[in-house]
């Protein structure tokens, strides 16, 4: 049996600096073992450990798509230890990286189904990974409408903004790119927080679910608006993000009452989430 805190090695293989203010970087990292890249399915939502030797291991959101072969993607915002140890790191040195993990998002029950994306800051890193996966060729007939709304406080902190763009071309995708204030001139897109943007697009409900993710004023602030274009509870997914330590349930570290954000998340319905004691 494989040992579950034993994680696979990996090269880092580049790194990309996302923001303006150089706090957010994304991490391209190859599997040293070709063996170890097939026995790391996952789908978008999930998520893993990436280890540093002598400094520890933290929890981060896939950013990549399983759609995407010969490597996976981590975005990593530096807050702490690990996080700036890590953004101080260079391409060719080597991490571990353990998983996947936790639950994803219902890629079974959205197939057939209109599904809007609501993004807010760093919190995009899953989003990224859905929206690649849906646009992918083979995928995109599944779904429905896709309407994303990403926001952040000013353009420099969006990330992945070449592919923001290349989003924005397409037909197939609604793009609705908000901050809350800028200077420049040339900005193209929506200016406004993500619950204005969310009510002045105004997605439709009907057969539809929202993903959203970000901060939790931002998410706080855009409930009622998705509650009141008639997303019901049970259609409205969020992804928690709770201190965690083994993340595969066994440690007690990231419970609320009877769930293992680890193991039974970290993706859950408004619905469920509105059973749980509010310690998140
Ligand atoms: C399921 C999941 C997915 C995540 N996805 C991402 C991601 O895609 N990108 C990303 O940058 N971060 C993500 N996080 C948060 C990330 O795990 C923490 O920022 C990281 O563990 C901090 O470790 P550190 O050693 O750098 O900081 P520490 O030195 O441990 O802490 C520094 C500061 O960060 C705070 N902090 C630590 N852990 C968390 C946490 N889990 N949530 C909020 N604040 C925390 C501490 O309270 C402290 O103020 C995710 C967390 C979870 C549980
Ligand atoms: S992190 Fe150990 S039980 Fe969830």
């Amino acid at each position: 049996m494989n040992n579950p805190y034993l994680p696979y090695p990996v090269r880092i293989e580049s790194i990309v600096t996302e923001s303006e203010d150089r706090n957010q970087k994304t991490f391209k990292l190859v599997f040293l073992n070709p063996e170890d890249e097939a026995k790391f399915k996952y789908m978008p939502g999930q998520f893993a450990e990436l280890s540093v030797a002598g400094q520890g291991e933290i929890p981060i959101g896939i950013a990549s798509s399983p759609t995407e072969k010969g490597f996976i993607k981590f975005t990593v915002n530096k807050v702490g230890k690990v996080s700036r140890y890590l953004h101080n790191m260079k391409a060719g040195d080597i991490i571990g990286v353990r998983g996947p993990l936790g639950n994803s998002y219902p890629w079974e029950t959205l197939q057939g189904k209109n599904v809007v994306i609501i993004g807010g800051g760093f919190a995009f890193t899953t989003l990224r990974s859905s929206i690649i996966y849906m646009l992918e060729p083979e995928n995109r007939p599944k779904y429905g409408n896709i309407d994303v709304v990403y926001g952040a406080r000013f353009p420099g902190l969006l990330l992945y903004k070449d592919e923001l763009a290349a989003w924005e071309r397409r037909d197939d995708i609604n793009m609705h790119i908000t901050v809350d204030g800028t200077t420049d001139p040339n900005w193209k897109y929506n200016v406004g927080f993500v619950p204005a943007v969310t009510k002045a697009k105004a997605p439709s409900a009907e057969n539809s679910y929202a993903i959203i993710c970000g901060p939790p004023i931002m998410i706080k602030f855009t409930l009622p608006v998705l509650t009141e274009l008639g997303f019901p509870p049970d259609r409205i997914i969020s992804s928690l993000e709770l201190r965690m330590k083994c993340g595969i349930g066994i440690c007690g570290r990231c419970n609320i009452g009877t769930e293992y954000v680890c193991k039974d998340g970290p993706v859950f319905t408004l619905e469920k989430l509105s059973t749980l004691p509010n310690e998140y």
